[in-house]
């Protein structure tokens, strides 16, 4: 998934790689125990994670480490109660959540940081009437969203935004007819892709948010997606990885 955001990343890209290798059942052509020892040693004294060895820290590698982790069944190989603390440090007053704390609020990070806290088991520490108003804030006359204030809509954020509020039990808030309605007038009619705004070219990550899109909306050609993960619901049944959400 989502080749296109991770490039900067090694963690990112693990997560990724890891995803594929479970999709096509295939975990046993990697070195497991060597991966959990290198999302260990970037576990940094105050909880956070760093992406790689240059350093930088982000909400979205507290999110990489523990999913993959979790995918592994290995999250206790990490220090949770401080991972924990991290990302809730990151936590507005808006409701939302940044890459560090103090930065703003981005759906990009929203999302992390509820799939990270689904994922600990810790979604019971956000606000979620707060949240919800927030995301529910990023759906415009169109029916698209956008990540932020101010902002253009992009179908990317039909994923980012919908997921966390599948996640905190507050999907039905927004106007889902309308959402429909933009993520379909993205794809192209030529080559089937999808592009982040009507016109725009398409391409494979705009492509796979909006079909991921689409089925938390319930389209019923479209297999159901996990929030959290971003994965079909069969393949975590499979490999029973079922994060609890808020109701
Ligand atoms: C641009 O934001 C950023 C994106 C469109 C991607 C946001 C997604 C994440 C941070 C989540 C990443 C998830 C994982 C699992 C690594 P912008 O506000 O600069 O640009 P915009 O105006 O186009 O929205
Ligand atoms: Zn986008």
């Amino acid at each position: 998934m989502a080749l296109q955001i991770i490039r900067h990343s090694l963690l990112s890209r693990n997560y990724a790689g890891f995803k594929i290798l479970i999709l096509y059942d295939s975990l046993h052509v990697v070195d497991v125990n060597k991966i959990v020892e290198y999302i260990q040693s970037l576990q940094k004294e105050d909880g956070s994670f760093a992406g790689d060895e240059w350093g930088e820290i982000d909400t979205r590698f507290s999110f990489c480490a523990a999913a993959t982790l979790a995918l592994l069944g290995k999250l206790d190989a990490i220090d949770v109660g401080k991972a924990v603390e991290f990302v809730l440090s990151c936590m507005n007053f808006d409701g939302g959540f940044g890459c560090r704390p103090g930065s703003e609020s981005h759906a990009g990070q929203i999302y992390c940081c509820t799939g990270f806290l689904a994922i600990t088991d810790q979604l019971h520490q956000v606000n979620v009437d707060l949240l919800g108003w927030w995301l529910c804030e990023r759906q415009l006359p169109s029916g698209g969203l956008n990540g932020r204030p101010e902002k253009l809509p992009d179908v990317c954020y039909s994923w980012w935004v919908l997921a966390s509020l599948k996640m905190i039990g507050r999907i039905q808030w927004i106007d889902r007819e309308k959402l429909r309605c933009f993520i379909l007038a993205c794809q192209d009619e030529e080559t089937g892709g999808f592009a982040d705004r009507p016109g725009d070219m398409v391409d494979p990550f705009h492509t796979l948010f909006g079909i991921a899109g689409l089925s938390l909306l319930g389209e019923e050609q479209i297999k159901a997606v996990n929030p959290v993960f971003c994965m079909p619901e069969d393949v975590l049944r499979r490999i029973n990885v079922q994060p609890e959400l808020v109701s």
